[in-house]
């Protein structure tokens, strides 16, 4: 389940399109194990119910801060002391500028400036709005005083305008909770993880290239994040966003993958995660023009492509603990045992593609890590969980770093 299973959290919701992700949110919080109250402004209830809310929460959802009924429920002050955390998502211009100067003029904002617990506001409004000075003004206060901002995110609007200022997606909300939440189990590390497929150039309009959708990959970078990483993601062609905080470079061929996988090797690279599915061959030259049908059978010649993990476990700059995946349809572990030895990786990841119920392009995976030591199984779930798992468990494995060792009583020369 995570470290957000039994925590308590307040989601304040302000007046804007962006409300339903706040709901979003709700629920996924929900899925983690976690408690949520929901206090909804009377700007939100113009855009979702508090009946929605309520739903989603299965608890009554707080609106008026002068209503005897509700104060006799659960209090405002009790609400606030209530929480491990409170996230206002979204949070409208409005919000953030009765935040910055310490209203208390709705039960929302009165919440804010009684709760003990972190505050962390989610702006969310148009570009033109998130770039006048009055907010920035105020945002810099907010951070002044402690309050993480998450957020915003560029793109386009529900106005039409396109810019800064849409809300973070509800998955990029709950990896920041859950990186507030850590254990920290990665804090002070870097970690660099491939994901996704490869290309392999035939023409200048043609390639090679396999199913691979990156979801695995993707969700490790996600969940090392949330563990405090330093995250760098090196990802061949897919359709997914970059989790908040991690470090994504694009490649196109496994050429591509391996020089920006040796670029973010940094001698402190601690951790090295190959989840990405790269081509075994490449075409041997790739045509300069668009090729042209011409007989019934076509003949390409294909040269093996680098081994990116087996050359950065064989590196002198080797990170201290190298992880590879291995997709097998028969002999598991067999053949995973063998490709961990010979291509020299302290861990290898195994998962049955012949199961149709996990795998490539499915959100749900199972996997065996396969060590010296023996063989840990990670039952069927969400790629998401499993990541959590393999993260907590890949951190488990690591010696203490100079910065985690409290025990350094040092030399005198
Ligand atoms: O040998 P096989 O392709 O099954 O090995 C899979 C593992 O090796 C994965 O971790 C994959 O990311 C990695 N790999 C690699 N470079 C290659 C081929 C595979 O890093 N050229």
């Amino acid at each position: 389940m995570g470290h957000l299973s039994n925590r308590h959290f307040i989601i304040g919701l302000s007046g804007g399109i962006a409300a339903y992700k706040g709901a979003e949110l709700v629920r996924l919080l929900k899925k983690q194990g976690a408690k949520v109250r929901v206090i909804m402004t009377r700007g939100a209830q113009e855009f979702i119910t508090p009946l929605t809310l309520q739903a989603l929460s299965g608890e009554p959802v707080h609106t008026e801060l002068l209503d005897t009924s509700a104060e006799a429920g659960m209090g405002h002050i009790e609400l606030a002391r209530w929480a491990d955390a409170v996230l206002i998502a979204p949070a409208t211009a409005d919000v953030i500028a009765r935040l910055a100067s310490g209203r208390a003029d709705d039960l929302l904002t009165t919440v804010a400036l009684a709760t003990p617990a972190p505050l962390l506001v989610a702006p969310a409004m148009n570009q033109q709005m998130w770039r006048n000075p009055a907010t920035s003004l105020n945002i810099e206060q907010l951070k002044t005083l402690g309050v993480s901002v998450l957020g915003p995110a560029e793109g386009e609007q529900a106005c039409g305008d396109v810019g800064a200022g849409r809300l973070l997606e509800p998955e990029a909300l709950l990896a920041e909770l859950q990186r507030h939440f850590s254990s920290g189990a990665l804090s002070g590390r870097r970690v660099v993880i491939t994901a996704g497929p490869t290309r392999e150039a035939i023409d200048p309009v043609r390639y090679l290239s396999n199913h691979s959708s990156g979801k695995m990959g993707f969700a490790i970078a996600r969940a090392a994040r949330a563990a405090g990483a330093d995250t760098v993601l090196i990802s061949g062609p897919v359709h997914l966003e970059t989790p908040e905080g991690v470090e994504r470079i694009d490649v196109g061929s496994a050429l591509d993958m391996l020089a920006a996988t040796e670029a973010a090797l940094t001698t402190t690279t601690d951790l090295f995660i190959a989840s990405a599915a790269v081509a075994d061959y490449r075409p041997t030259t790739i045509a300069d023009q668009k090729m042209k049908k011409s007989g019934d059978t076509l003949q390409l010649e294909l040269v093996r492509n680098p081994d990116i993990v087996a050359t950065v476990a064989a590196s002198s700059n080797r990170p201290s603990y190298v992880v590879g995946f291995a997709a097998e349809t028969q002999h598991l572990g067999h053949y995973a045992e063998g490709k961990r030895r010979d291509k020299g990786l302290d861990m290898i990841c195994a998962n049955d593609v012949a199961r149709s119920d996990i795998g490539f392009n499915s959100d749900q995976n199972a996997l065996s890590l396969y060590e010296t030591s023996g063989v840990t199984e990670l039952a069927c779930a969400s790629k998401l969980v499993i990541a959590e798992q393999l993260i907590a468990i890949i951190a488990s494995r690591l010696q203490p770093s100079c910065d985690h060792d409290t025990n350094n009583e040092g030399v005198s020369p």
